[in-house]
Formats: structure tokens, sequence, C-alpha cells
């Protein structure tokens, strides 16, 4: 299912003063797949996602898309490379409605017939943005005038990655998409993902929950205490096997990794 490969990080390094929080991470990512991140509370996941996502700058490292070198300073630089993220904190503005949230950051600047197409690009975009709430049938009253801020958690959590959707072109981060939801949105979500998946656009979910693994990933990441230490395919994921491996014992191995 996967197509040709667009990004090679190798060597990831991170640390926060005496605090590694990544150490020596590889991840390739390939055209249209959907690449689960998982593992404990603090081993490493979110800030892999937000160094390619440009939130944080690794302190060593290489990332290459298209075979070419990248450095990926800020989400604006994300952005241009096609990469959108869904964070777990969101980072919405919350006095701004849906249509103000779908382009923050992103204003027209240019004059006369650029702003023109400007605003018809705006609505086109603000369209879509309606289109995949729908789909992920949340129910939002209104994408003008309503401060999202106002707006539930789950209400929130669909404008997030309705943004992060519209504007993704070669990869979408997400960061616990589903944690915020109930069952039926969630189950949204990951419709929403697969549809994605079909525009040829890749995924990188952390996830906790296992069974929403085990349904979409073609390829897991399992982190531990900072490190990648298994990658598995969707040929030999278990339920079983990824709770090993996320809480440190291995089958025939009684090993206990102090967290
Ligand atoms: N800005 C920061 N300043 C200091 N330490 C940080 C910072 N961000 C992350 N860390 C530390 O780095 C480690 C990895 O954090 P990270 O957020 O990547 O974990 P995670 O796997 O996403 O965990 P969770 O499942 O709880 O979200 C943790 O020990 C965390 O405390
Ligand atoms: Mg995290």
């Amino acid at each position: 299912m996967a197509g040709k490969r667009i990004l090679t990080a190798k060597q990831l390094n991170k640390s926060y003063g005496p605090v590694t929080a990544l150490q020596s991470v590889d991840i390739d990512i390939y055209e249209g797949e959907l690449v689960a991140i998982v593992g404990d509370n603090g081993a490493g996941k979110s800030t892999l996602i937000k160094i390619l996502s440009g939130v944080v700058q690794p302190d060593s490292g290489t990332i290459e898309m298209d075979n070419k070198p990248v450095s990926i300073r800020s989400p604006k630089e994300a952005a241009e490379l096609g990469i959108e993220t869904v964070y777990q904190d969101l980072a919405l503005a919350p006095n701004l409605d849906v249509a103000g949230n779908v382009y923050l950051g992103r204003e027209p600047i240019v004059k006369g017939l650029g702003s023109f197409f400007g605003i018809v690009n705006r609505r086109s975009m603000i369209k879509r943005v309606e289109e995949e709430l729908r789909l992920l049938e949340v129910n939002i009253p209104s994408v003008n005038g309503l401060e999202v801020g106002s707006m539930s958690g789950g209400q929130r959590q669909a404008v997030a990655i309705a943004r992060s959707a519209v504007w993704a072109s070669r990869i979408l981060l997400m960061d616990e998409p589903t944690a915020a939801l109930g069952v039926r949105e969630s189950e949204a979500v990951l419709r929403l993902v697969q549809r994605i998946r079909q525009r040829g656009i890749s995924v990188v979910m952390i996830s906790h929950i296992l069974p929403h693994v085990i349904q979409l990933a073609d390829r897991v990441i399992v982190m531990r205490q900072g490190s990648k230490i298994a990658e598995l395919t969707s040929e030999n994921l278990s339920h079983d096997r990824l709770i090993a491996m996320i809480v440190g014992y291995e089958a025939g191995e009684v090993k206990v990794v102090a967290e």
C-alpha cells in the first residue's frame, strides 16, 4: 500500500537539561501510509512529532524530504513543505471563530487582484472545512462568528483536525487526535484519516488507543524512554505484543524498565 519514501529523519536527538527526550531516533515516512507512534507517557512521542512539525529543533540529526536535506525551523516552514500538525494541546485561537482559526497565520497579504483571489480562495477553503466538519459528524453551530473558545472539547478537536486536514498536502501529523472525543466522534476521525490517505497524504499518528492502532496502521513505531525500540508492520501486530513492548516486557524475558 505504501508508495515512495517522502521523508527520512536520521539520528534525531533532543535533550531538555538533564532529560533525554529523544535519543538517536530514525524515522521514514512513505507516501499515503499511516504510521502510528506508541509508547508510555514521557517516551518522546510528542517531541518527535514536534521536530517534524518545526515546533522543536533537534540538538542533532538530519531530515530529508524527497531525498533532499531540509530544515524545518518553524510550523510555517513545515507548512511550506506540505506538513500539517494536530497538536496534543490543539493550539487554536480561542477568541477566533472556526473560519478565523482555519486561516490563522495564513491571511492573504496580497493587494488588488491577488486579494480578490485570496477572498475567493478563502471562501472555498472554508467550504472545505465545513465539509470536513460535516463528515466528522461533529455538530458545530457555525464556522462564522462563534468563538472557538466557547465550544466543547470534542468540537474544538474536530476544528483542529479539519483545519490541518484541508491544508496538508504531503504529511499530516496527529498527536492523540481522538483523546478528547467520544466513541462516535473517534470513529469519524478514523474515517477522515482513511480519506486523507486515499488522497496520497501520509499520516503519522500518536495514539494510546491500541485497537485503533491495530485497525489502521501500516507501521507502528514503539518508543520507550526517548528511543525507538521497535518498528512493527501490520503483519506482525498484536495487542499483547504492543503492550509488552510499550511497558518493557519482552516475550520469554521478564524485563521491567523503570520509568
Ligand atoms: N519543553 C520541555 N521542557 C522540558 N522537558 C520536556 C519538554 N518537552 C518534553 N520534555 C520531557 O521530554 C520527555 C519526552 O516528552 P514527550 O512530550 O515527547 O513525551 P510523550 O511520549 O509525548 O508523552 P505523553 O504520552 O505523556 O504525551 C519527557 O520526560 C518530558 O518531560
Ligand atoms: Mg505527548
